[in-house]
């Protein structure tokens, strides 16, 4: 997908995070488990997680909310909101929905997109299309999760790693030459079972039977997710360059989803963007799916990482199984 019609531009983003605080020693309270192995095999000390009462859609609209108020556009000009999220206030109605009512942005269009950690990915280029061809003026996209809600607690491979947070990226139209450059996304669905929720849908509803097996919550195959993460954003990265006719030393800023810290070593070493190009908040916030990206994306521009003309490599890896990549040049 490259973009042909006008240009289109994050214009601001927002972001929230889960208020309380699990760290490492909390863990090793929970399960077998210890502060050194997390470190060392997944680069995450502490994590984001929601308080009890709050659901996705309340961190959605604080995101949502610090994004419109950073470009001084009310809620009613809207005129698409898109939430990726596989946490949803509810199986129906979207999240979206529930966020379009709060934040009043009543002229919306609001839907939910499932695409686990690359759902925010795949709303920036649906977004994208809407603002390109002038169908849309303002897209509100969000990548919101409230995963600890579905980790199970008592499984060590997989609760070790997961946050609450969510972010939110106004897209607009931008100068020519800005904004993004290209867009790739790509899905295999032949790995589905590598990495889901088992219970709660059509296939298997929520019983007594299905909650004491434990369903409804994150199941991973962790070692071999972790080897198509790597291959799987290398090869949207090279992808999205060669759509945007760039090479790898235009990179300025890489900002790759925060699935594992090795993960997010191994794509930059592969890419060869050294470390002081590299975006890397998985140590405070852990894997927070869709939200991975837009979170690490606010605060790489507040802590003043990009500057006008900046390229910036957004990548993203995970259930479905799904990948994509957007670059952007910032301005
Ligand atoms: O968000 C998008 C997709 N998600 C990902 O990309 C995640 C990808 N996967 C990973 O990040 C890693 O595979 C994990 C962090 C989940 C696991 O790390 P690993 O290096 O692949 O470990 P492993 O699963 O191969 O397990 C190695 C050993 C096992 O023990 P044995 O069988 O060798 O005795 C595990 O039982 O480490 C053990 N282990 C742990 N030990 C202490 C697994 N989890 C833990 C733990 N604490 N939390």
């Amino acid at each position: 997908m490259t973009t042909s019609l006008r240009p289109v531009g994050v214009a601001a983003l927002g972001s929230c995070l889960g208020e309380q605080i699990l760290t490492n020693a909390d863990l090793e309270q929970m399960v077998d488990t210890s502060d050194a192995w997390i470190r060392e095999r997944t680069g995450i000390v502490q994590r984001p997680i929601l308080t009890p009462g709050r659901a996705t859609s309340d961190m959605a609209l604080d995101a949502s909310r610090l994004a419109l108020t950073r470009a001084g556009l009310a809620a009613s000009d809207l005129d698409m909101l898109v939430v990726a999220t596989v946490t949803p206030d509810y199986p129906f109605p979207s999240t979206a929905c529930l966020v379009q009512e709060r934040l009043g942005a009543s002229r919306a269009i609001a839907f939910d997109l499932q695409a686990a950690c690359s759902g925010f990915l795949y709303g920036l280029v649906v977004g994208e299309r809407f603002v390109a061809s002038g169908a849309a003026d303002s897209v509100l996209v969000v990548g919101a999760e409230t995963l600890s809600r579905i980790t199970d607690y008592q499984d060590r491979n997989t609760c070790v790693l997961f946050g609450d947070g969510a972010g939110a990226a106004l897209l607009r139209a931008a100068e020519p030459g800005y904004g993004i450059l290209a867009g790739y996304l790509g899905s295999d669905g032949s790995g589905s079972q590598l990495l889901f929720q088992p219970g709660g849908g059509s296939r298997r509803p929520a019983t007594r039977e299905s909650v004491d097996q434990r369903l409804h919550y994150v199941h991973m195959n962790g070692s071999e997710v972790f080897k198509q993460a790597v291959r799987g954003m290398e090869d949207a990265a090279a992808r999205v360059l060669e759509l945007a006719g760039l090479g790898l030393a235009d990179i300025d800023l890489l900002v790759p989803h925060q699935a594992n810290l090795r993960i997010v070593e191994a794509v930059a070493s592969r890419l060869r963007v050294g470390h002081e190009r590299v975006m890397v908040n998985i140590d405070r916030c852990g894997n927070m799916s869709s939200a991975s990206v837009p979170v690490a994306l606010d605060e790489a521009v507040r802590e003043g990482r990009l500057k006008r003309d900046d390229v910036v490599l957004l990548v993203a890896f995970g259930a479905g199984l799904t990948w994509g990549a957007v670059l952007l040049r910032w301005s």
